[in-house]
């Protein structure tokens, strides 16, 4: 794990202009008449004799985001060079958060092999900065013999004008410990798979555990056998990797609302006896994206103690075929009784999760989150960088509105019931599977919701797309794993901590 050594500087202009960096980063908006300077500028300016939004213009740049332009600084600042980031339109006369976060990581990724930056963008936003700027560094080079130059290693931010002191370190060190708990989920869904199985994936939850005060507890194929966990059983069985089930708490000093997480750990995802096509099936060492933001959330409410109980439940399977492998027409008996015709080996996400959500319920949470890379239809209907938000109502809007503001991008998609009849199964309570492809995000969520207990506020974040990126790099997001949707439910337990 990386993250760029952070640190604040008073926002005067005498530190502004001392503070000696390799680069002094500003950010520029995308005006009517070309490129305009964002807050926290001024110094770069003056060297420019208050020119340098003309300069920038002349030379092609129009502020728009993540434009990256450099400048020589020709020794009138104490460093060599100015990095222009362009953070886009203004909305409203402001710029959001997300747009500063973007901004802060397209500038980051800019800056590799830089040791030391000065970081203006804080003037706008503190925490967007310090969180765009720890995750566009990010680079996963565990399997590289050849490191390259290395990730930017140090960034001074300017301290916004308003608010103590105080407040600004508090704000860079919640931010930091946010950014750190997406890269622990960045760095587990990277790992390869022939790495990354049940069993290692468990040691490492174990490591993490111990170090940040959590409970943890693994149940391992013959306990999980003992009490009956069908689902991860049937759907580990073809690996000679056998499955595990983890309890990861955090339980703060003071008692407060209990939060359920589940995340689907399938370390991969052949698609079983029900073979996924070989295109792209290497994308599926990221069907554990779910357990690993859960994981890296739980982790984040240890460090940043929120007053919150917050318990992660995380199956662990690899989904291959064998001649150990459950097949389609096997009836599985999940963890409670309900039983389940497995008609599709490669539904196998809610099967694992059937169980897992079962487990959660019995320690009677206030909430459930559960979050999984489950469907390709999610893909189909919402795209790579919105994810589906569905389960109960009230609560379903409410993380998918937090999910917005965090600028991880979630939209609420409903559960509509005559979609039931279609998992009717001839031989068992249900099946796995509907027996047509219409709204398969959809019918996967009321297959979940079949082993949701009653009356619990819960919500399922389908994360297919958004949790790995195949494109280029954009914003703070490279390729690879995203981390998403870590920040969601970090702001889901503040606002759970504030509201109730
Ligand atoms: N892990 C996949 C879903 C997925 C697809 C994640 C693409 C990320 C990108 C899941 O286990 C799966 O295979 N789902 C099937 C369900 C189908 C058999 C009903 C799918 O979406 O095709
Ligand atoms: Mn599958
Ligand atoms: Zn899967």
């Amino acid at each position: 794990m990386t993250v760029p050594k952070l640190a604040l500087t008073e926002n005067t202009d005498a530190a502004v202009g001392k503070t000696r960096a390799d680069v002094l980063v500003i950010g520029t908006l995308q005006g009517e008449d070309g490129p305009e300077l964002a807050a926290g500028a001024d110094v770069a300016d003056a060297a420019f004799d208050g020119k340098l939004a003309d300069v920038l213009g002349t030379l092609g740049a129009t502020g728009k985001a993540e434009e990256i332009v450099k400048l020589p600084a020709l020794g009138k600042l104490p460093a060599g060079v100015v990095l222009a980031v362009g953070l886009g339109k203004q909305k409203d006369g402001t710029v959001t958060a997300e747009q500063v976060r973007r901004a802060a990581g397209a500038a980051a990724r800019a800056l590799s092999g830089t040791d030391r930056a000065f970081v203006t963008l804080s003037a706008l936003d503190l925490q967007a900065t310090a969180e765009g700027v720890a995750l566009g560094a990010y680079a996963f080079t565990e399997y590289r013999s050849a490191k390259g130059d290395g990730p930017l290693a140090k960034a001074d931010l300017v301290s916004p004008a308003e608010g103590a002191p105080r407040d600004h370190k508090a704000t860079l060190k919640a931010a930091t410990a946010i950014a750190e708990s997406v890269i622990i989920a960045r760095d587990l869904i990277n790992t390869p798979p022939n790495d990354l199985y049940p069993a290692s994936f468990a040691d490492r939850a174990k490591k993490l555990a111990e170090a940040n005060g959590l409970d943890f507890e693994v149940l391992d194929e013959k306990a999980l056998k003992r009490k009956g966990f069908g689902g991860i059983l049937g759907v580990g069985g073809g690996s000679a990797r056998l499955p595990r089930l983890l309890r990861v708490g955090w339980k703060p000093a003071k008692a407060g609302k209990k939060v359920a997480l589940v995340g689907k750990g399938i370390t991969f995802d052949s698609g079983g006896i029900s073979i996924k096509p070989a295109a792209g099936m290497d994308h599926m060492t990221s069907d554990m994206s779910g357990a690993a933001a859960v994981l890296a959330s739980v982790v984040l409410a240890a460090k940043l103690k929120y007053p919150v109980e917050v318990t992660a439940h995380i199956p662990l399977a690899e989904n291959l075929p064998s001649g150990s492998a459950y097949r389609p027409g096997d009836v599985l008996t999940m963890y409670g009784g309900k039983t389940v015709e497995v008609l599709n080996t490669d539904a196998e996400g809610r099967l694992v999760l059937a169980d897992a959500i079962v487990r959660a319920a019995e320690e009677n949470p206030d909430y459930l989150i559960e979050t999984s890379t489950l469907t390709g239809a999610q893909v189909v209907a919402l795209g790579n960088r919105t994810a589906g938000v569905m389960g109960s109502d009230e609560f379903r809007d409410r993380v998918a509105t937090i999910m917005q503001s965090t600028g991880e991008g979630g939209w609420a998609m409903p559960l509509p019931d005559e979609l039931r009849a279609d998992l009717d199964s001839r031989l068992a309570d249900l099946a796995n599977v509907s027996g047509h492809r219409w709204g398969g995000m959809l019918v996967a969520g009321i297959f979940l919701r079949e082993f949701v207990a009653e009356g619990l506020p819960w919500a399922h974040i389908d994360i297919a797309g958004p949790s790995f990126n195949t494109s280029a790099p954009w914003g703070y997001t490279g390729k690879g794993g995203t981390g998403v949707p870590v920040r969601t439910i970090a702001a889901v337990l503040a606002d759970i901590a504030d509201q109730g």
